[in-house]
């Protein structure tokens, strides 16, 4: 089965499985963002809107995600636009925004690294994303987790990615905190930051 085929099944049950466990989390990922500041702000994979009580007053929200089923349960709002489409080609300029949420979304595509490469590539340089989800460590084992990833990752999500091997693939992005949120730190709240590219001259320094 295809994620997308999957999450139309689960549309209508998501928010009773995930609302109330991550409710706590989602909150205190997004009062980073900030208030009335006219800031762009990318929600990917925005499935029901279980952020959108807690996104800030005052900014511009994009919302995207795959599957008409989970966007048709957002909460509609003045400021906030929805689109289908895909996290891992977004359709969207270079430099679109100021702030990318992404929560239970990187650990759910099949290419976290794409995921994170797109991120970096939408977001201005200073600009900022916030990545709530589930994450092995370099070198944890996890047998069962990866045993059930066989499975769970045609359905739901992925279970066996390393966030430190993702975010390989997107050097522009450089961790500013890293705290784990739920499950004994299987969550982790990641914030992350757009640095600017190089230029020739400081990359041919020494
Ligand atoms: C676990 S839900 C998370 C929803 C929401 N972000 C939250 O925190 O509750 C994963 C969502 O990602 C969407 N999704 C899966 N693959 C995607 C892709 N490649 N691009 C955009 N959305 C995708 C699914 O449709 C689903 O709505």
């Amino acid at each position: 089965m295809s994620l997308h085929r999957s999450y139309r099944l689960l549309a209508p049950v998501y928010d009773l499985a995930v609302r109330r466990a991550s409710r706590a989390a989602r909150a205190a990922s997004l009062a980073r963002l900030p208030a009335h500041a006219g800031a762009r702000v990318l929600v990917a994979g925005i499935g029901t809107g279980l952020d959108v009580p807690h996104l800030p007053p005052g900014n511009d929200y994009v919302g995207i995600d795959l599957t008409a089923a989970m966007l048709a349960r957002v909460p509609r709002g003045e400021r906030l636009a929805l689109v289908r489409g895909d996290a891992l080609r977004l359709p969207f300029a270079d430099r679109a925004f100021d702030f990318v949420v992404l929560h239970l979304i990187v650990a759910v595509v099949p290419e976290p690294a794409r995921c994170l490469a797109e991120t970096a590539r939408v977001l201005r340089p200073g600009g900022r994303a916030f990545v709530l989800d589930k994450f092995l460590r370099p070198g944890e084992r996890a047998p069962l987790r990866r045993a059930l990833n066989a499975l769970s990752r045609h359905v739901a999500t992925r279970l066996d990615v390393v966030f430190e091997d993702a975010l390989a693939a997107a050097p522009l992005l450089a961790v500013e905190s890293d705290l784990p949120v739920l499950a004994g730190g299987w969550f982790r709240s990641i914030a992350l930051v757009r640095r600017a590219p190089a230029t020739s001259s400081s990359s041919t320094r020494r």
